[in-house]
């Protein structure tokens, strides 16, 4: 196992109001997991639901992939910071000057979220990179953009979980590598293109597993956390 965290896995909060998303937490158990908080549900129910999950001891990480001109990234991290989430992330390919800025931005406040950067999306391939500009693969910009993400001093990735040996390898122990796409055989892969069990994630490095429609549109959410809990358990 490479982290000894009892709460490695982020369930994602997919829903489109915060009544729902609410009443997806009640039924999770915070000291068995943690949740995310994407663009979706932050746009429609803003900070309200943050304060909602922090009241209910969730650890937070807010998801909402800030990419934009360094004060305006610094003044987003610092909002966000100051919303007393567990973790926040910016889009690696910003730029180095973009990173620095988000992370002394962080570093200033009295609560200091992870910082973690997305490196590629993995909805992308590299031909769809190739036409916005990059020159390398996919894994070769992931790979570049995780080592400048490093560089200046954020706490982790979040990338495939398919790419997460080829970065372990490279990046040092303390890294996070945050890895979404993770099923279990009987789940649908949805628009997720390269899915991994959470056994497997781990075994390649990743520190968290995002996991949202295989726990969230299960019959029974906790049931189906525990199991894939006690899968980890026994690899
Ligand atoms: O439902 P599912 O398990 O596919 O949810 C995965 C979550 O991880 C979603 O909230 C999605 O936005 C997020 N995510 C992802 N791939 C990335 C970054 C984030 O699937 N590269």
């Amino acid at each position: 196992m490479q982290t000894a965290d009892k709460k490695r896995i982020i369930i994602a909060l997919d829903f489109p109001d915060e009544r729902s998303a609410l009443a997806m937490a009640d039924q999770l158990d915070p000291a068995l997991c943690r949740v995310k908080v994407g663009k979706e549900l932050f746009t429609a129910a803003g900070p309200h639901v943050v304060r909602e999950l922090n009241a209910r001891d969730f650890d937070v990480f807010l998801d909402l992939k800030f990419h934009d001109i360094p004060s305006t990234v610094a003044g987003a991290c610092r909002a966000a910071s100051r919303l007393k989430v567990w973790m926040i992330n910016v889009h690696a390919s910003g730029g180095e000057a973009m990173l620095k800025a988000a992370r002394a931005a962080v570093d200033a406040e009295s609560h200091r979220p992870l910082l973690t950067a997305v490196t590629v999306l993995t909805s992308l391939s590299t031909a769809e990179l190739q036409a916005v500009g990059f020159k390398d693969d996919a894994l070769t910009t992931v790979q570049s953009l995780a080592a400048m993400t490093e560089a200046a001093g954020l706490d982790g990735v979040v990338c495939s979980a398919v790419e997460a040996p080829a970065l372990r390898r490279r990046v040092k122990p303390a890294f996070k590598l945050v890895t979404p796409g993770i099923r279990l055989p009987e789940d649908a892969a949805g628009d997720q293109v390269r899915v991994i069990t959470p056994q497997e994630a781990v075994a390649n490095g990743a520190d968290f597993l995002v996991i949202g429609r295989p726990v969230t549109g299960a019959k029974d959410p906790r049931g189906k956390l525990a199991r894939i809990q006690q899968l980890l358990e026994t690899t």
